[in-house]
């Protein structure tokens, strides 16, 4: 019954509101067999992903062969363009220490920056990375640059690990003159205009550099992945499973980092138990048609998909009855931090609840309402986090493991603290696992991929004399 969502806060409701909120059980509950169906067509997806025909999911290759060994050294640049910040930090590596010391500064990244042009986006980054350099006072210069590794989460086409082709943006991104472009030359087009003495030597997908620092710290980890504002992750592969790879001319015993890009699951609409509210998310979102499974998950959408529901039942007339919907009617007015929030109260009467209602969409609740609407996040919480599931179950049914650790990162992830139980819970629903033994896979927090697992990429692509020692 793990999939059921506190039967509890149903009793007693009237029956109006109690049979409005069977018809969205019914769309968001996900039942075993469900989710055992879900994940054996993503199996398929993800060995479609490695063929020379390819399919819906990308399975880029990122040129990242071995993990680190723990003798990384040097001082190391990372620049990570994440959903709502770029972090640019400094990272020193000492050998045969597994450890390193940082420095860092994030820079808010605005929104129109998401949507312009190439030039004011990298010159943006570039302004950065200039400003921080400056602040840390750095000796470099032209003819003693800086190695930097740049983790850039957006599915790229990798010839090396210096550069990669814009496959398409996701998220809410969406830059002119990027796409079907290798992404660092431009980048280093206004580094040079700048005369920033720092040299790319590493382009990252977040998830390889969660799967690096989280394996870098704990052997176990076989999995690193992101549950953000995307969802994807990334695993190694053995190079003579992978058909695109087989003119390459590499050892049979190769290995390397595949990034999924496994938010494009199902575009097609197979198995994916789509209901009326993802399909408008999906036809009002920045690239329609794309990454469907991302957004049954991901904490971009996940807040939107609440308002859409809450709409609907305030035009069915059976929520809020009379009152200013005007807030609730304004597109992505709810994100994920409102869902665990108000999951998160535990007070008698759900007034912490109510205070959260009136002020992000002025709506007066009454106390059946809070409970149906707490009702209504725990299931679509319950939905995402039981999908999220399916993704990290396929990789290891594609691999066979069947015991592991799995680095998650990622803001949605570790602050809203109930999803790693229901995902937990997911697993072990789709493994048939007895919930009176451990675990055998295992979600844990990541290390800092962006920093320590981009550094730690950038080492090992470079001879040892072209690194500082710290
Ligand atoms: C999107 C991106 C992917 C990234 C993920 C998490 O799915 O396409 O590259 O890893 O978001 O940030």
């Amino acid at each position: 019954q793990g999939f059921r969502y506190r039967p509890e806060l149903m009793e007693g409701l009237p029956e109006a509101l109690a049979i409005e909120l069977k018809k969205y059980e019914d769309w968001f509950l996900l039942e075993p067999p469900k989710m055992k169906a879900i994940t054996d067509h993503f199996v398929r997806e993800l060995e479609k992903g490695l063929t020379v025909e390819g399919g819906s999911i990308p399975m880029n290759i990122t040129w990242i062969m071995r993990y680190p060994t723990g003798q990384e050294k040097g001082r190391i640049l990372t620049v990570d363009l994440g959903g709502t910040n770029i972090r640019v930090c400094e990272v020193c590596l000492s050998a045969g220490k597994r450890d390193f010391e940082q420095r860092q500064r994030k820079y808010k990244l605005p929104e129109e920056v998401k949507t312009t042009t190439k030039e004011a986006l990298w010159g943006f980054i570039a302004d950065r990375i200039a400003s921080f350099l400056t602040e840390s006072q750095s000796d470099i210069s032209a003819s003693n640059p800086l190695p930097m590794a740049f983790t850039f989460s957006f599915p790229v086409e990798q010839k090396s690990i210096r550069s990669g082709v814009l496959q398409r943006w996701t998220k809410n991104f969406n830059v002119s003159g990027v796409v079907g472009h290798d992404v660092v030359p431009q980048l280093e087009e206004e580094l040079a205009k700048r005369n920033i003495p720092v040299k790319v030597v590493a382009l990252i997908n977040d998830t390889a550099g969660t799967l690096v620092a989280s394996r870098y710290r704990d052997p176990q980890v076989k999995i690193g992945s992101i549950f953000s504002t995307g969802c994807n992750a990334a695993y190694m592969e053995k190079c003579r499973l992978i058909p695109k790879l087989y003119d390459s001319g590499l050892p049979e015993d190769a290995t390397v980092i595949i990034n999924t890009e496994y938010g494009s699951f199902d575009n097609e609409g197979k198995v994916l138990p789509l209901t009326p509210f993802d399909r408008q998310i999906d036809e009002e979102s920045a690239h329609p048609g794309r990454q469907i499974y991302e957004k049954m998950v991901a904490g971009l959408y996940i807040g939107e998909m609440l308002r859409l529901v809450m709409l609907k039942m305030h035009e069915d007339g059976v929520l809020c009855k009379g009152q200013d919907s005007s807030r609730l009617r304004a597109k992505n007015s709810l994100e994920t931090s409102f869902l665990s929030t108000v999951e998160m109260d535990m007070s008698e009467g759900l007034t912490n609840m109510k205070k959260e209602f009136k002020e992000s969409l002025n709506l007066k609740l009454s106390l059946d309402e809070l409970k149906a609407c707490r009702h209504l996040i725990g299931l679509i919480a319950m939905r995402a986090s039981r999908l999220y599931a399916c993704g990290i179950a396929a990789i290891c049914m594609k691999k066979g493991i069947r015991q592991c650790h799995v680095g998650v990162d990622g803001s949605v992830f570790s602050k809203y603290s109930m999803l790693k139980g229901r995902a937990t819970q997911g697993l072990r629903d789709i493994f048939d696992w007895d919930s009176s033994r451990l675990d055998l896979i295992a979600l844990n927090s990541a290390e800092d991929g962006s920093g320590v697992g981009a550094a730690l990429v950038a080492s090992l692509t470079l001879d040892p004399s072209e690194l500082e020692e710290c």
